[in-house]
């Protein structure tokens, strides 16, 4: 009964799914599960064939991971693994896909653009700047329309920020997702199936120190506060399980997956972006909301795997 875990990858979040591989692998092994870990090169296809583990469990981050690329060497593999199939991970890794899917589904998502790196190459980069934030507005947030973590992610607050911001995410990846900033409340909600459907997690508020939840705010142990269940209205709560379940159903997810939202003061829920292969990290907020709704970790990890293989 042997679990394989895949940990680290090719995306600037190896070193964080390294941390959320050891602690699958570590609470899979509490229970007496025999695990190994292997990180995911180009003979993987081969290694499984060759010696075939009973399941996977894939607890990679970014590109290769969660974009459905790892997906599909599984599938090819025969091997049960954890998680969402290939096309459902292409859509979710797509933010501004899985935004259109979602917002479809009648939940709000902040408005925003796609800026392609090659148009900020361009003469013409600076009036199309300007006219984004004449649509716009100000604040914004900028992102690589692909990845996690926040890598490549800022806030823009002034028109000549925008400049910079976009340096910063084009580092990350050849597209960037310009979007409204929605001020308010930031929660992140899992969604967990077991085996009987889908059903949500508590909600879990995330309060970073310096109001910014990026990379060292989320993997810096004490660097950010946690309120689970989040301090939300009980109608904004149902919506934001609503928002949640939803994204992973509309995306066609399996198994787990977390989704990022605000809540803004009027108690409106905005869909950010869900994730294919939330953190498991310390820090992570899916295992924190697994324990919230009394859940015992390590066998949730258990259950995920042992369905897999059935
Ligand atoms: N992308 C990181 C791992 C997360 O969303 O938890
Ligand atoms: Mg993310």
């Amino acid at each position: 009964d042997r679990v394989l875990v895949l940990a680290g990858g090719m995306s600037p979040e190896h070193e964080v799914s390294v941390r959320s591989g050891r602690r699958v692998a570590e609470s899979l092994r509490r229970l007496d599960v025999e695990v190994q870990i292997a990180d995911v090169d180009s003979a993987l296809l081969g290694t499984l064939a060759a010696d075939p583990p009973q399941v996977v469990f894939p607890a990679l981050h970014g590109a290769s991971g969660e974009d459905g690329a790892t997906a599909e060497i599984l599938e090819l593999s025969a091997v049960p693994y954890v998680g969402a199939p290939p096309a459902a991970c292409r859509a979710a890794f797509a933010k501004p896909v899985a935004k259109a899917l979602v917002a479809e589904r009648g939940i709000a998502v902040p408005r925003g653009v796609v800026l392609p790196k090659s148009a900020f190459h361009d003469l013409g980069a600076p009036a199309l700047l300007e006219r984004i934030v004449a649509t716009l507005g100000l604040p914004l947030f900028v992102k690589p329309d692909q990845g996690g973590s926040a890598f490549g992610a800022g806030a823009v607050d002034t028109p000549e920020a925008l400049s910079s911001a976009l340096v910063s995410c084009f580092a990350y990846g050849d597209r960037a997702l310009i979007e409204e900033r929605v001020e308010g409340t930031e929660i992140a909600v899992g969604v967990l199936d077991l085996g009987d459907g889908p059903f949500d997690l508590p909600a879990v508020e995330i309060v970073p120190d310096g109001g910014v939840y990026d990379y060292t705010a989320r993997y810096t142990p004490g660097r950010t506060e946690f309120f689970c269940p989040a301090r939300l209205s009980d109608a904004a709560a149902r919506a934001a399980a609503e928002a949640a379940l939803t994204a992973h159903r509309a995306l066609g997810l399996r198994d787990y997956s977390r989704t990022d939202l605000i809540v803004d003061g009027d108690g409106t829920v905005r869909f950010l972006e869900v994730n294919v292969a939330p953190g498991m990290t310390e820090t992570s907020t899916f295992p924190l909301a697994v324990e919230a709704a009394e859940l015992d970790f390590a066998r949730v990890c258990r259950d995920l795997a042992f369905n897999a293989y059935n």
